[in-house]
């Protein structure tokens, strides 16, 4: 994940939000706070209300960590690496303490078994979803600066988190929240113990943050959720995602649209028409399979066989024909044998995949993973098996981006340099334009293909 430039001022309902603001404003005037975001993008969309929350309480941005007065951890627990790394930032932090007033939170996805062991480390601890008691938390860390004008008061009068303006942190790309939670229990998976359960969040609620996004001229949008696909199930009287997503796609002709994750047990016949009458909607589909083997989609509670996926995947390609696919892959996930391995090879040779996010499996505490089975995969062979899959999708990849040399493509630009500017297609491959004296970040451009590499294409702009 990257650090996106911030944005200017989005708050369009904002105003509405803390009746409380002029109270607890002054006291934490001229302070700093600092964000460290760990995990996926959904961490991300919620720091960016996070970060409207801590403006309101006077605070302001800061990009460094020796100048904040307050830094926040937004927690990953996906894999026990970013674990460690905040375990690492503590002890930083406990060396800066001694010389500066600092407010450390921590917030986000935690198990815990890991909140056990590090909410004492840190002066806060806070579910993200409830940032009522935040102020007063913070007052009561720092009472000499606060306290009697806030006395009387010592609750934030918060709506529901989703309807936070967020501080969004570009001008030009936004991931728009539409649930929460997940309810798929993948044996290995944190997530559900992390976040809970699915809840929808109102399709009125949405639509009108995409309208927002778009009247503000937004490029891209991207819609988030654990499993989208199960958008809606979880509320009587609600669209369910393909709905969603079409009225959405029907808001305007001149963005692009995306959403993340599906999972391929939900992922319904009337999705994949939407998807392909509706122009904006890219051409591009995140379908975690996770693994190549019937037996190892069993023991991770998967709910599809490999037939099943393939034969997903053959009707999506079938009705969308230049569709790029992506996928999540976990290896050396418990008892995971040669002939499972060599199955995902398998599997991996016949589609041909665009991308693939691969993972070294990491046990984690709570889960059904790690009470019935056991990590017996050594670190070696997990490396090993990262290997051979990475260098099969680098062959892949390159094998993909040669089919489009000498065609004329739409990219949307992300960084300009002094010899070439850097953007992607709609599908994610990244094109380096090597003439860049006409082109601005965040606008999309004709872009003839030139040349192909293995993870990315180079271009030049189109003077046809
Ligand atoms: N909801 C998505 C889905 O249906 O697959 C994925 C969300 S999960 C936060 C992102 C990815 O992390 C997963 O697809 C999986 O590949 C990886 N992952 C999850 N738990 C893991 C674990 N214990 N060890 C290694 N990788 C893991
Ligand atoms: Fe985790 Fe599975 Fe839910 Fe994805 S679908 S978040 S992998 S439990
Ligand atoms: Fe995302 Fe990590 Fe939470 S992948 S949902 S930030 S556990």
């Amino acid at each position: 994940m990257q650090a996106r430039p911030r944005a200017a001022g989005a708050g369009f309902y904002l105003a509405l939000i803390f009746q409380a603001k002029s109270y607890i404003m002054p006291f934490m005037a001229n302070k700093k706070f600092h964000l460290i975001i760990f995990g996926c993008q959904m961490n991300y969309s919620d720091a960016e209300r996070l970060s409207s929350v801590l403006k309101d309480l006077g605070y302001q941005e800061t990009k460094s960590e020796d100048e904040a007065d307050l830094i926040c951890i937004l927690a990953c627990s996906v894999r026990q690496t970013a674990v460690d790394r905040i375990h690492g930032k503590i002890r930083n932090w406990q060396l800066a303490k001694t010389k500066r007033p600092l407010i450390t939170i921590l917030a986000g996805c935690v198990l815990p078994e890991d909140q056990k062991k590090l909410e004492h480390k840190f002066d806060i601890f806070i579910d993200i979803k409830n940032l009522d008691n935040l102020a007063k938390s913070i007052q009561k860390i720092n009472p000499a600066e606060g306290p009697e004008r806030s006395r009387g008061k010592e609750k934030l009068a918060l709506p529901q988190f989703f309807d936070i303006a967020p501080s969004y942190y570009s001008n030009y790309r936004a991931y728009v929240p539409i649930m929460t939670g997940c309810n798929k229990f993948c044996t290995y998976c944190a997530v559900p113990h992390t976040r809970g359960r699915e809840v929808s969040r109102p399709s009125q609620d949405i639509i009108k943050e995409v309208q927002e996004l778009l009247k503000q001229n937004y490029k891209e949008i991207i819609l988030l959720g654990q499993n989208v696909n199960s958008y809606g199930l979880d509320k009587e009287n609600e669209i369910k995602f393909p709905e969603l997503l079409e009225k959405i796609a029907k808001l305007d002709n001149n963005f692009w649209l995306k959403f993340l994750t599906s999972h391929p047990y939900d992922m319904s016949d009337d999705l994949i028409t939407v998807m392909a009458d509706n122009k904006n909607i890219n051409n591009y589909l995140h379908l975690p399979v996770q693994s190549g083997s019937d037996s190892m989609l069993k023991r991770m509670n998967r709910h599809y066989s490999i037939k099943k996926y393939k034969n997903l995947i053959k009707k999506i390609k079938t009705k969308i024909p230049d569709i790029a696919i992506s996928t999540d892959l976990i290896v050396g996930f418990s008892g995971e044998t040669e002939q499972e391995f060599t199955d995902t090879i398998k599997l991996f040779d016949e589609l041909k995949f665009n991308m693939a996010y691969v993972s070294q499996y990491s046990e984690r505490s709570g889960t059904t993973a790690a009470k019935l089975y056991s990590d017996d995969i050594d670190k070696q062979t997990k490396k090993q098996r990262w290997q051979i899959i990475n260098k099969l999708l680098t062959k892949y990849s390159l094998e993909f981006n040669k089919k489009l040399i000498n065609t004329q493509q739409e990219v949307l630009i992300d960084v300009v340099k002094p010899d070439k500017a850097i953007g992607k297609l709609s599908n994610y491959v990244a094109v380096h334009v090597m003439d860049n004296k006409k082109l601005e970040v965040g606008k999309f451009y004709k872009i003839k293909i030139t040349k192909a590499l293995d993870w990315g294409l180079e271009g030049e702009i189109n003077n046809d």
